[in-house]
């Protein structure tokens, strides 16, 4: 999905420049997440989330029909991923977070696919071995998060291939070599694997109808970058018989640096789950902020959280006090805070955050076979 507007770009595997959510949206053809949507949302859940509040969800598709759905008592289930290329960052526990909270809220099942072989395809530094790793890695980071086994199967492409393959191969017969070079802008040059690719990440969104079979309304949660997949998925869902599947899009947390996401590439804009809190701490102190070339011009004229990458975890993650994130918005707005004391703030909450996430971590060390998608073999209907 490459474009040539001035310097966004926005794809599963890339994302650089300054992101303008309102040209994505455009460009994509997604809706907005309007305040009547929202205030459906909460009224069926009787809970509001900060991340949907402040617009970190900001973009769909057809969430207002799965509402819709939940509400004739047809529920859905929540399919969300990780392609495990690395340790997991801070900038990957919102989506996760929120669908947490949407799965406590509406009880039902989530789906959650590792995507090991897309990392492999896609990064040919990467061996098998580190894939595994990664993809075990980032599990603790998930289900530190407090998920349970009950209603949560975590597939495992490579380990798994033996649920997904009959669903993957009607897929992509229905998928042509030219949409997936507009689409996702391959090429000849483009391995084999990465062109399949799409196929496989399309599954998860059909396989509680395929196992059951019952169609069922699924919902992504997922970054906007991941929407050329559901539009491809999207595309062929009616011909194979199930429902196309709704999406609950988020922006991208910030790295430390200035512009684009967090990215693992660049390690000093990245606080990485496993880092040492000491470290994170020097990361967070060394962040872009909005603030001005001197003291005195700060003090005179202030500073601007609106490009700030230290605001945007208060204000997604870490204030969820409406109170506590005005007040130290009006602060830096006036001046009155500088950007060192500012961050001096979000250090202790990011090192707290920290050990907490690796206590958790460790607790769940000896449960990652419970979550295995590989109870479902026996479900499956053939
Ligand atoms: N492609 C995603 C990544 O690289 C992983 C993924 C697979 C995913 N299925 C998903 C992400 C569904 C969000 C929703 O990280």
């Amino acid at each position: 999905m490459a474009n040539n507007d001035e310097d966004m770009l926005v794809t599963p595997w890339e994302v650089r420049g300054k992101i303008d959510y309102d040209r994505l949206i455009k460009q994509f053809g997604t809706q907005r997440i309007t305040p009547d949507l929202k205030a459906r949302i909460n009224k069926i859940t009787k809970d509001r989330h900060i991340m949907l509040e402040r617009d970190y969800f900001f973009s769909h598709r057809d969430l207002d029909w799965i509402l819709d759905e939940y509400e004739k008592k047809n529920k859905f289930v929540l399919y969300t991923g990780r392609g495990p290329s690395g340790h997991t960052h801070i900038g990957h526990l919102p989506t996760w977070m929120f669908t947490k909270w949407m799965q406590d809220k509406f009880d039902t099942r989530l789906y959650f696919q590792m995507t090991n072989d897309e990392k492999y395809f896609f990064d040919t530094h990467l061996s098998l071995d580190d894939v595994r790793r990664f993809t075990y890695e980032n599990t603790l980071d998930l289900l530190a998060l407090g998920f349970e086994p009950e209603n949560t199967y975590i597939i495992d492409d490579i380990e798994h291939i033996d649920l997904l393959y009959e669903l993957a191969v009607q897929v992509a017969r229905k998928v042509t070599f030219s949409t997936v070079k507009a689409v996702f802008g391959f090429n000849s040059s483009t391995n084999i694997g990465s062109n399949w690719h799409p196929a496989i990440q399309a599954v998860p969104a059909f396989l509680h109808s395929w196992i059951y079979g019952k169609k069922t309304p699924c919902i992504i949660p997922c970054a906007i970058d991941q929407d050329p997949f559901w539009r491809v998925t999207r595309d062929v869902a009616e011909r194979l018989g199930y429902y196309k599947p709704a999406s609950i899009q988020n922006k991208f947390v910030p790295g430390l640096k200035e512009g684009g996401k967090m990215s693992a590439s660049d390690p000093m804009s990245t606080v990485f789950t496993t880092d040492s809190p000491k470290m994170a701490k020097k990361k967070v102190m060394a962040a872009f902020t909005g603030g001005r070339a001197t003291v005195k011009e700060q003090r005179e004229l202030g500073a601007n959280p609106d490009i700030c990458s230290v605001f945007k975890y208060y204000k997604y993650i870490f204030m969820p006090d409406d109170k506590d994130l005005k007040d130290i918005e009006q602060k830096c707005r006036g001046g009155e805070i500088l950007c060192g004391e500012c961050k001096q703030i979000l250090a202790p909450m990011m090192m707290e955050f920290l050990e907490n996430h690796q206590a958790a971590r460790e607790d769940v060390k000896d449960r990652v076979e419970e979550f295995s998608a590989a109870r479902l073999r026996d479900e499956v209907r053939r």
